[in-house]
């Protein structure tokens, strides 16, 4: 994979992807180069077959502390109206391939954001989330309003977007942003254990499994149950299926084709 300027791309684990956000000189604040480069990362992924999951992470102290303000700074209004980042947070959202994040330290503004567009979360126990958008006369602009009150339920997102505070980890735990919390020198290491298990699975019952799953946050569950019914009917004609089944019965290892 090529180089970028904002990002380490780790390709040591087969099927995996491990992206690093690397701007530690500005606490991995997320520029628009940096969007730009984590989507063609994205687009990589999804046209390799052989590729099946991504993990992102940040440094042990920050995972990303938000828009880069510099930048932001120096946009008026037209400006932000005519900004191509909503475009690339649409082609984060629209990744097909599991997404898992691997958090240590502050996840703020657009960071705790990015952290929405992962599938799974896993935190180190010094992690931080916020929405502090407040604190600079604005509101989240990627998602910290939508996704997060349909992730955390309101009384949290109400509290975080209006006052600016951070949750801990164990908040973000019970509140259901985050799957698992480790110390934060295994937060990675768990982060790819679980891409590789995801990665060993039959890869399009994981694409219509994230897909489906995501459905819940925009349909009406009867919507929601025919998209689940449609996915399920489309996976039992598929060669992984009559393989998983074969294997459970016959006591071995599935060897899954992704047909
Ligand atoms: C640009 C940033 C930055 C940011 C930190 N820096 N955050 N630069 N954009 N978001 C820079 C600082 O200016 C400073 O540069 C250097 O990084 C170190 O920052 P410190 O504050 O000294 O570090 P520390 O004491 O470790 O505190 C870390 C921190 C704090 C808690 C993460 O930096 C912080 O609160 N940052 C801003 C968080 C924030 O408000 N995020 C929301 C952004 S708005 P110098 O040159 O002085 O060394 C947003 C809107 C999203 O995300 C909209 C849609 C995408």
């Amino acid at each position: 994979m090529k180089k970028y300027n904002t990002l380490l791309i780790d390709n040591s684990v087969k099927q995996l992807v491990i992206v690093k956000i690397n701007r530690p000189e500005a606490r991995n604040a997320l520029t628009t180069e940096l969007l730009i480069e984590l989507a063609d990362v994205l687009e990589n992924v999804t046209e390799n077959d052989a590729l099946k999951a991504i993990v992102i992470t940040g440094t042990e102290k920050v995972f990303a502390a938000g828009a880069d303000l510099k930048e932001m700074a120096a946009l008026d209004m037209i400006g932000v109206l005519e900004d191509i980042r909503p475009k690339i947070w649409k082609k984060i959202a629209n990744f097909p391939k599991p997404i898992i994040a691997a958090v240590n330290g502050f996840a703020l503004g657009g960071g705790c954001e990015l952290v929405m567009h992962a599938d799974i979360v896993i935190a180190g126990d010094n992690a931080q989330f916020g929405q502090p958008e407040i604190n600079l006369g604005i509101i989240p602009g990627a998602g910290g309003t939508q996704r997060l009150i349909r992730t955390v339920g309101k009384a949290l997102a109400m509290k975080m977007v209006l006052s600016g505070e951070f949750i801990s980890a164990e908040e973000a735990l019970s509140a259901g942003l985050v799957a698992e919390i480790t110390i934060p020198e295994l937060t990675l290491e768990r982060a790819i254990a679980l891409a590789k298990l995801i990665a060993s699975k039959p890869p399009l019952a994981v694409k219509q499994a994230k897909e489906v799953l995501l459905k819940a946050f925009e349909t009406h569950l009867d919507t929601g149950m025919q998209y689940e019914r449609k996915a399920f009917t489309v996976l039992s004609g598929t060669e992984d299926r009559n393989e998983g089944i074969a294997a459970f019965f016959e006591k071995r290892k599935p060897v899954f084709k992704g047909r």
